[in-house]
């Protein structure tokens, strides 16, 4: 087995000091397991701690999961290239007709991170609409490259890289007046939205904003794009994609996350063949104006191969299933808590709303982070007090008084039905300090 142990015994700080300092810094002030080194049955641990359960989602597999390992080495083993300088890569091939088969789009890019997915839609809208204008709502998170921060939600996630893409705006949430107005011009190539907004503060669309949505983008030509990063392949519990049951498919969907089983980066845009040749199948140069250079790799597509038959029909009705059952065990925990607003979400998607306290101290503020001042510190200190209990829950992104959570899709039973009595503990004794 390769020896691994100086690199972990230095590359943290080799991290701070190369890549990215306040990143760090922040984990660390933040009192998140930091120092990560081993992984066993899906879960994490420092050298300090006991094992710890990723809640984060992006490892809906659980961490370096055994069946996508395999696929990789035998892969790798083979004596099969995994890139393919014409091209056309047979792996990547029969991914899509995979995710064909389980969507009932018939026509997929791929990429390495979500924003490429995003960026690949953006670019579809335009090229086949020749309309300027791309919509987003307010609360939407789609990536950072320059199309996909372009609809960030405005904060100081997306602030800092003005000026934007020319013809990017968002709308409100959930009003269907504005959506109405803003589509009727006819100049709008695509409204993209999630499902449900992650770091919006798990946030789902309002059922009659999804049907207004359906009728308002077929009436007036315009893409309707499901960014389903966060939602999509099984996570919501809502379904292979979570807007598959909306009253029309939406034109794209995008997946990303676990779509390479955990190990490998890669990002998928769905949609229909007919729109993909209307929007480059003109002549050879225009098929391939549009491009990722290793996004068809094949390692990437073996893994995410993988991926898809892990998900089976009865982990994804797991998915549903307990996702009820923990929602319900977390709504009786909490409900007598006067900190905790509401839970909310589905499947394993889920997200505590949760009261500031009256503490003059716990602020921001209070300890001098005056960049911070009107965010919340709820979540991030229940996530404080939660890690050292072994669950790495988060903040949403945009929202800072919603702690999420997204277990992986396989974690034991008991060990999820754990989680529901140990937050109620930690946010009793932040409620104590109020
Ligand atoms: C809904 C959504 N879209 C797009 C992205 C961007 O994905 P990536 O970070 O892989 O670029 C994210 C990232 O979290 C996301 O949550």
């Amino acid at each position: 087995m390769a020896d691994y142990s100086d690199i972990l015994r230095h590359g943290f700080d080799e991290y701070r000091e190369f890549i990215n300092p306040a990143v760090a810094e922040r984990a660390a002030l933040a009192g998140e397991p930091l120092k990560v080194i081993r992984t066993e049955d899906g879960r994490i641990a420092t050298a300090k701690s006991g094992w710890i359960e990723d809640l984060h989602g992006t490892q809906a597999f659980g961490h370096k999961p055994v069946p996508i390992v395999r696929a990789m080495q035998e892969y790798l083993e083979s004596d099969a290239p995994s890139w393919y300088p014409a091209r056309v890569n047979p792996f990547a091939g029969r991914l899509a007709r995979r995710l064909a088969e389980r969507t009932g789009y018939d026509n997929a890019f791929f990429g390495c991170t979500g924003s490429d997915a995003v960026e690949a839609a953006l670019k579809l809208a335009r090229a086949l609409t020749k309309r300027p204008r791309l919509l987003a709502l307010d609360g939407g998170y789609h990536g950072c490259s320059y199309g996909s921060v372009s609809l960030m939600s405005p904060g100081y996630l997306r602030d800092p890289f003005a000026p934007f893409v020319e013809g990017a705006a968002h709308l409100p949430f959930g009003d269907v007046d504005a959506l109405r107005r803003a589509l009727a011009s006819e100049d709008v190539a695509c409204v993209v939205v999630e499902p449900i907004q992650g770091e919006g503060g798990v946030r789902q669309l309002p059922r009659g904003y999804i049907d207004a949505l359906c009728e308002l983008t077929r009436k007036h030509g315009t893409l309707l794009v499901a960014d389903e990063v966060q939602t999509g392949l099984g996570r919501a519990g809502l379904g292979f994609l979570a807007s598959e049951n909306w009253p029309r498919r939406p034109d794209v969907a995008l997946l990303a996350k676990h779509l390479g089983g955990g190990l490998m980066p890669i990002s998928a845009m769905l949609t229909r063949r007919e729109l993909f040749e209307s929007a480059y199948g003109a002549h050879f140069a225009s098929g391939e104006s549009h491009n990722t250079t290793m996004g068809f790799n094949a390692l990437s597509a073996v893994a995410s191969l993988a991926a898809l038959e892990l998900l089976t029909p009865e982990l994804l009705q797991r998915v549903v299933d307990l996702g009820a059952r923990f929602k319900t065990a977390l709504q009786e925990a909490l409900s007598s808590s006067p900190l905790v607003r509401e839970v909310r979400g589905s499947g394993f998607m889920l997200g505590v709303a949760l009261d500031s306290l009256d503490h003059p101290w716990l602020s921001f503020e209070h300890f001098g982070f005056e960049s911070l001042e009107h965010k919340s510190v709820m979540a991030p200190l229940v996530c404080h007090r939660f890690y050292p209990r072994g669950y790495f829950a988060f903040s949403c992104g945009h929202d800072w008084s919603i702690l999420r959570m997204q277990p992986r899709f396989n974690i034991p039973e008991e060990r999820l039905f754990a989680i529901p009595e140990a937050l109620r503990e930690t946010i009793d004794y932040l409620e104590a300090l109020g």
